[in-house]
């Protein structure tokens, strides 16, 4: 499935029952061919509104983080969800509908090749990892998802409720910035 065929049975959806309340399906949105993608939980009610993932408070703050590591929405970066439908009340996307949604997230992976992954909560590191881990546990290690390393770090809209733990995420970003070098070859 190419991007456009995998786009559009995401925008028809109708697989779970997140889809029934949703204005429209968010399937992801940034550089097709990037070395980062970082993966959310599910749109909320301005992604649900907009059609793009992080457009909300949340992503300002992703936007930030990225800029912190030299990063920019877009440019070499992809962002997707777990699920691509609002879940209603922006409650947590349940197990179930996760993998309903995954194959379309595990094509996007395909599609994009990235050099890492990195997981933005716990729902995301579910989607990604199929495991109910803990983030403050699994900060700092290498997961795998085949070929690719995954790294988890905090949620940005945990991050606005609990700004203490901004220093983490930065270190987290930093620690995904080195496997990336590594990966490219470079110092
Ligand atoms: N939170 C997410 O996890 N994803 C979005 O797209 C917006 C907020």
């Amino acid at each position: 499935m190419d991007w456009d065929e995998l786009e559009a049975d995401i925008r028809a959806c109708g697989a779970c029952r997140l889809c029934e309340k949703r204005r429209q399906a968010v399937p992801g949105v940034g550089d097709r061919g990037a070395e980062w993608m970082f993966v959310g939980e599910g749109p909320g009610s301005e992604e649900d509104q907009r059609g793009e993932p992080f457009v909300g408070a949340a992503g300002k703050l992703l936007d930030a983080m990225l800029a912190a590591i030299g990063l920019k929405r877009g440019e070499n970066v992809y962002i997707a969800n777990a699920v691509k439908c609002r879940p209603p009340h922006n409650r947590t996307p349940q197990a179930d509908e996760i993998a309903t949604c995954h194959p379309y997230l595990a094509r996007q992976i395909e599609l994009v090749r990235p050099r890492v992954l990195v997981a933005l909560g716990r729902p995301a590191a579910l989607a990604l990892l199929d495991a109910e881990i803990s983030i403050g546990a699994s900060r700092g290690r290498v997961f795998r998802r085949g070929d690719t390393p995954v790294v988890v770090t905090y949620h940005p809209a945990y991050l606005l409720r609990n700004q203490a733990d901004k220093a983490k995420a930065w270190e987290d970003l930093c620690f995904a910035r080195g496997l990336v070098q590594e990966l490219a070859g470079q110092p």
